[in-house]
C-alpha cells in the first residue's frame, strides 16, 4: 500500500449477473461498515444492463459503480456500443478499459484503449486502465517491457491522480488461481509508478491508484495488498460473492 493513497477495491462482474444478483450488491453494502468506509473505497462494475439499477440501489451506500468498457465515440451509429456518457448517466463513476479479455477477444490495441480512457475522462468517469503480460511474455523475461509499452500506449497524457486508475493484471493470473509472488508484484508496481512518472510527471504519478488484479481471493489478499505500490485490487470471480469481496476489502483496510 501507499500510505497517502486511499485504496480502492473494484469488482469486475464480467458477463455475469441478472437482476436477482443485485442482492449481492445489497449484501456488500450491508457489510460496508464504518470501519471499512473510513479506510477503503469500493466499486462494483456489473454488466451494462444492471448498471442503472445497481447504481440506484447503492445510492447512499458510498459504493461506486462502473462500466466494464466504453465506446470511443460519445454517440452515433455504433451498434452494440455503450458510450462513457451513457455509463455516467446510469450512475457510474468508473469505466474499466483495456481489460485483457477486451484486448485479446476484441483486438483492442493500446491506441483504442487510450481513446476509450480519454472518452471516459471526457464524460467525467475515471478510467481503470488495465495492463498485464501473458505467460509467454513473462517466461521470456519481457513482462516489465510489455507493461511499460502498454502504459505508454494506453494512458492518456495529462491524466491526474484523481482522473486515472491503473490495474496490473497478469493475463496468466486471471481466473486461474495463480498469482505472481509478492516480490514480482512489487517489482512490477514500482516499474508502473516510475513509467507513469515519465508519462504524467512525478506529482500526478505519485497519487495514481495502482490496483493488482488476477485471482485475488480472501486467502491471498492481505499478502498482495501489503506490497509497496499496491493501492487496492481489481477482483473478478471473488466479487460475485459478497462475503469474499468484503473480506478482500478488509484486507486492504
Ligand atoms: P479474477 O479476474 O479475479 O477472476 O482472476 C480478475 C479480472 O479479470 O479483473
Amino acid at each position: 500500500m501507499t500510505r497517502s493513497i486511499r485504496p480502492l477495491v473494484a469488482g469486475n462482474w464480467k458477463m455475469n449477473g441478472v437482476r436477482a444478483d443485485l442482492a449481492i450488491a445489497a449484501e456488500v453494502a450491508a457489510g460496508y461498515d464504518l470501519a471499512l468506509k473510513s479506510a477503503v473505497d469500493l466499486a462494483l462494475c456489473p454488466p451494462a444492463t444492471l448498471l442503472y439499477m445497481m447504481s440506484a440501489a447503492l445510492l447512499g451506500s458510498r459504493i461506486a459503480t462502473g462500466g466494464q468498457d466504453c465506446g470511443v465515440a460519445a454517440s452515433g451509429a455504433f451498434t452494440g456500443e455503450v458510450s462513457a456518457a451513457m455509463l455516467a448517466d446510469s450512475g457510474a463513476t468508473f469505466a474499466i478499459v483495456g481489460h485483457s479479455e477486451r484486448r485479446a477477444l476484441h483486438g483492442e490495441t493500446n491506441a483504442v484503449v487510450r481513446a476509450k480512457a480519454q472518452a471516459a475522462q471526457a464524460a467525467l468517469l475515471v478510467p481503470i486502465v488495465c495492463v498485464g503480460e501473458t505467460q509467454a511474455e513473462r517466461e521470456a523475461g519481457k513482462a516489465l517491457a510489455v507493461v511499460r509499452k502498454q502504459l505508454r500506449g494506453s494512458v492518456p497524457e495529462g491524466s491526474k491522480a484523481a482522473t486515472l486508475v491503473v490495474a496490473y493484471e497478469p493475463v496468466w493470473a486471471i481466473g486461474t488461481g495463480l498469482t505472481p509472488t509478492p516480490a514480482d508484484v512489487g517489482q512490477m508496481h514500482e516499474a508502473i509508478r516510475a513509467e507513469l512518472a515519465r508519462i504524467l510527471g512525478k506529482p500526478a504519478a505519485a497519487g495514481v491508484r495502482l490496483l493488482y488484479g488476477g485471482s485475488v481471493k480472501p486467502g491471498n489478499a492481505a499478502e498482495l495488498m501489503s506490497v509497496a505500490h499496491v493501492d487496492g485490487a481489481l477482483v473478478g470471480g471473488a466479487s460475485l460473492k459478497a462475503q469474499d469481496f468484503l473480506a478482500i476489502a478488509r484486507a486492504c483496510a
